[in-house]
């Protein structure tokens, strides 16, 4: 368990908690975020609160509760807590009795986009990643996960940014054992991420056709622990994904995978996620079996080769941004 405080690049983020669908009108969640529990919830007429999973009365999980109206009422002694405010609002042991100021529980921001709930643990300085195909009409929009893994969120989004790997772990899927060659590509820096422009990867049978062909990929990683990829193809079908991962702890963490196409519109939204689940499948294993499990900011501990560019690049900025979690800082 780590001791030293959480990066504020980290803290002051967004992560993807819940499937808004997940969270009806009077359920409660509970859910993990950089060590910390948290309970999510919806009172009666839908107010979203995420709050720390701890009853300020006697420190038991909130999350035992239940949601009465818009309040949530604590399993141990019944006080209820108010939605919007966080404030204890009933005593059943004394009626009429006012609680202190202290009587209040601890309150995160919220909010639900792209048909997820998102969380901030600290003082959010940007807003939740965008993801403009989601709102594009020509675009039909899935979300796939959670996908729960015993690993380093980094490695995730480095698995995530590696297209080398295709042909070995996803074979006849996303590459070909034949044809594993990566040619140049280019790959920058700028103060919103790293970006690498028209990697190209032979694929089997890339959109449905029967048909083999080589696939252009742009990757873009905006915030440390999401990514972004377009795969286009000349025809105009194009492939996007969010690549959202949340980070349990430095050794856990939850990936979730808006993906948003504008073609094969007879793909059940069924097939879609199926997809998705097969191929996270295949990385996990690889990505359980990492050791050290955090991630290399330095090249001491691992050797790279030229494909390995936009894994070099996510270090670099990471790097560059001063980050502590989840890093082997060297
Ligand atoms: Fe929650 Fe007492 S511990 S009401
Ligand atoms: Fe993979």
């Amino acid at each position: 368990m780590r001791d030293k405080p959480i990066d504020p690049v980290l803290l002051n983020d967004w992560y993807v908690l819940a499937k808004a669908t997940d969270l009806t009108t009077g359920t409660l969640l509970l859910c993990r975020l950089l060590g910390k529990d948290l309970v999510l919830w919806r009172s009666e007429t839908g107010h979203l609160s995420a709050w720390e999973d701890r009853c300020p009365h006697r420190s038991v999980r909130l999350s035992l509760g239940n949601v009465v109206g818009e309040t949530l009422v604590c399993s141990y002694h019944g006080m209820a807590y108010q939605a919007v405010t966080g404030r204890c609002v009933n005593v059943p042991a004394h009626p009429g009795y006012v609680p202190p100021k202290q009587a209040c529980v601890q309150q995160y921001r919220v909010q639900e986009r792209y048909g997820l709930i998102y969380v901030c643990l600290g003082e959010p300085d940007r807003d939740i990643p965008r993801f403009p195909e989601w709102e594009d009409p020509a675009y039909r929009c899935t979300v796939a996960g959670p996908y729960a893994m015993r690993a380093n969120g980094l490695r995730a989004i480095e698995n995530f940014l590696d297209v080398a790997h295709f042909p070995f772990i996803h074979t006849n899927i996303l590459g070909v054992l034949e044809n594993p060659v990566i040619e140049d590509y280019t790959v920058s820096i700028d103060d919103h991420g790293v970006y690498a422009k028209d990697i190209c990867v032979w694929q089997p049978d890339p959109y449905g056709t029967g048909e083999g062909t080589q696939v252009s990929y742009d990757y873009w990683a905006m915030r440390p622990l999401t990514a972004y990829l377009r795969k286009n193809n000349p025809g105009g079908e194009c492939l996007t994904l969010m690549y959202s991962v949340t980070p349990v702890e430095e050794d856990q963490c939850i990936a979730w995978m808006s993906i948003a196409m504008n073609y094969a519109p007879e793909l059940s939204e069924s097939e879609v996620i199926a997809f998705q689940d097969m191929i996270t499948l295949q990385d996990l294993k690889n990505l359980e079996s990492h050791s050290p499990q955090l991630l290399p900011l330095t090249s001491s501990i691992e050797f790279s080769v030229p494909s390995d560019r936009t894994s070099l690049a996510y270090r670099k900025w990471l790097k560059q941004l001063g980050l502590t979690y989840g890093v082997l800082e060297g």
